[in-house]
C-alpha cells in the first residue's frame, strides 16, 4: 500500500512511524512531513490547507490511503474533497469537524444530547458578551468560537482581563472570523484528561487516556501551549470509568451527530474535567491529540493500519486493539520564547545519542535539515518519549534521553509525570 499522511508535527512523526511498521505499506508519504519524518517517508512539500494539489498528488501517486494529522485541513475539507476525487482517506467531513472548529456548534450538539458540560452562553455582537461577564463569578472561560491554533481560549482571572481578551476577539479581530461568535462558559475545576477513541460513527474504540501539560512552565505557570509533555495511561481513570465516559458522553455525542446527519469517523479527542460532580467536557476535538499522540499510538501493539480500514469501511468490530501494559512518557522540547515569539535555525545535537536509547523515540516536531544539520523550525521542537514498565522508569529514562539532546534557547518542563511516580 502507499500512504499519504498530512502535517509536520510529533503526531505526525508517530503515526508515520506505526504505519511504518505495518507489513502491508510499501511506501509513506508525508506532507510537509519534518526532518524526522524524513527517515521513515518521503516528504512532500504540500501546504497542509492546500487541498487541491493533495488531491492531485495523491491521483498522480495512486495513493491507497491517506490519514490526517491535524484540524485546519480537516475543517476546510480535505475529507470531502478526497471523497469526491474517489480517494480513501481517514478522517472527519468538513461538517463533522464542526465538532472542534465551532465552539458553538459543540456546545450545542453537547446540551441537546445531555452531555455533561459547563454552563455556557453563545454571542455574536460584544456588548452583550460584554454585559453578560459584569457579576458572573470569576474565573470564567471566553472562548473564540473557531479554530485559532489553540489560542483561542482565555480563563480571565478579572473582569479586566475577560473585557480585553473579548475586544481583542471580537473588535480587534485577532483570530480573523474566528472570534465573529465567542462561547462564555463557568470555570471548572479539576485534572484534566484526553479521552480519544477511535470510531466509525457507531462503535468507537477508546486509546489508553492521556494527560497533557498545556502550561509552558513547571507547576503549570505560564501561558497556555500546544502542550509541553504528556503520559498515558493516567492512574485516575480504570475501565469502569471509560465505560461511564462512552455511556454518558461519547456514544450520545456520536448519535447526537449522526442524527443530525453529520456522522463522524475518524479519531474524536474529548477534553475532560475531573470535577467533585464527575467528569464534564471541557472540549472535543476531531483528531488526535499533540502530545497525547506520542504517547497513545506509542503504546500500540496492533497494526494501526488494519484500524484505519476497519473505520473508513464501517467495521471496526471485527479488529481487536491490543495496547502496551507499559507506560509511556513524553517531554516536549521547544524553543525559547514559545509560546510567544521564537527564532528558529538552532542547530540541534544529540539526536542520535537520544534516539538509540532503548525504549525511547524522539519524535520530531519543528525541524528542518539544513544542510547535513538538523535544525530547529517551530515553537515546539522535538516530543521525547520513552517506555517503562513503570510511571517512575518511564519518567526517568524520558529524561535522560532529554539530557542527551541540545539546542541554544532549549526550554522543556522537568515535572512531566512526576506526580505519579
Ligand atoms: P481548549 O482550547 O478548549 O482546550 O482550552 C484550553 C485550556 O483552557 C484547557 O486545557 C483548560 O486548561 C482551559 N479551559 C478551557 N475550558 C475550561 C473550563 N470551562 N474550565 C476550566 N478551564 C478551562
Ligand atoms: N494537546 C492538545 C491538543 O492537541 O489539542
Amino acid at each position: 500500500m502507499k500512504i499519504l499522511v498530512i502535517g509536520g508535527g510529533g503526531r505526525e512523526h508517530a503515526l508515520v512511524e506505526k504505519i511504518a511498521h505495518s507489513p502491508k505499506v510499501g511506501k509513506i508519504f508525508c506532507a510537509p512531513g519534518n526532518a524526522g519524518i524524513a527517515k521513515l517517508a518521503e516528504c512532500v512539500p504540500i501546504e497542509i490547507n492546500d487541498i487541491s494539489n493533495l488531491v492531485t498528488f495523491a491521483q498522480k501517486e495512486s495513493i491507497d490511503l491517506t490519514i490526517v494529522g491535524p484540524e485546519a485541513p480537516l475543517a476546510n475539507g480535505i475529507v470531502d474533497l478526497f471523497e469526491e476525487n474517489g480517494l480513501r482517506i481517514f478522517g472527519p467531513t468538513q461538517r463533522a469537524a464542526a465538532i472542534e472548529s465551532s465552539k458553538a456548534f459543540a456546545k450545542e450538539l453537547m446540551s441537546k444530547c445531555s452531555i455533561p458540560t459547563a454552563e455556557y452562553e453563545v454571542f455574536s455582537d460584544f456588548n452583550e458578551a460584554f454585559n453578560y461577564i459584569q457579576g458572573r463569578p470569576l474565573p470564567i472561560v471566553i472562548k473564540a468560537d473557531g479554530l485559532a491554533a489553540g489560542k483561542g481560549v482565555k480563563v480571565a482571572m478579572t473582569y479586566r482581563e475577560a473585557a480585553d481578551f473579548l475586544k481583542d476577539v471580537m473588535l480587534k479581530k485577532i483570530f480573523g472570523s474566528a472570534g465573529d461568535k465567542v462561547v462564555i462558559e463557568e470555570y471548572l475545576r479539576g485534572e484534566e484528561v484526553s479521552v480519544i477513541a477511535f470510531t466509525d460513527g457507531k462503535t468507537s474504540c477508546f486509546l489508553p487516556p492521556a494527560q497533557d501539560y498545556k502550561a509552558a512552565y513547571n507547576g503549570n505557570q505560564g501561558p497556555n501551549t500546544g502542550g509541553m509533555g504528556s503520559y498515558a495511561p493516567v492512574t485516575f481513570l480504570n475501565s469502569n470509568d471509560l465505560e461511564q465516559i462512552k455511556k454518558r458522553m461519547l456514544s450520545p455525542l456520536l448519535k447526537g451527530m449522526a442524527r443530525e446527519r453529520v456522522p463522524f469517523k475518524g479519531i474524536i479527542y474529548l477534553g475532560l474535567i475531573m470535577t467533585e460532580n464527575g467528569p464534564m467536557v471541557m472540549e472535543i476535538n476531531c483528531r488526535g491529540g499533540d502530545p497525547e499522540s506520542t504517547v497513545t499510538f506509542s503504546l500500540l501493539e496492533s497494526d494501526i493500519v488494519d484500524i484505519f480500514e476497519a473505520v473508513i469501511s464501517g467495521r471496526p468490530e471485527e479488529i481487536e486493539i491490543k495496547w502496551s501494559n507499559k507506560k509511556c512518557v513524553c517531554v516536549v522540547l521547544a524553543s525559547e520564547g514559545y509560546p510567544g515569539d521564537y527564532k528558529t535555525g538552532m542547530e540541534i545535537f544529540g539526536l542520535e545519542k537520544a534516539s538509540s536509547m532503548k525504549d525511547v523515540m524522539v519524535f520530531h516536531s519543528g525541524t528542518a535539515r539544513k544542510g547535513d544539520k538538523i535544525v530547529t523550525a517551530g515553537g515546539r521542537v522535538l516530543e521525547v518519549a520513552a517506555l517503562g514498565d513503570s510511571y517512575a522508569e518511564a519518567v526517568k529514562r524520558a529524561y535522560k534521553a532529554v539530557g542527551r539532546i541540545s539546542f541554544k534557547g532549549m526550554q522543556f518542563r522537568k515535572d512531566i509525570a512526576r506526580k505519579v511516580i
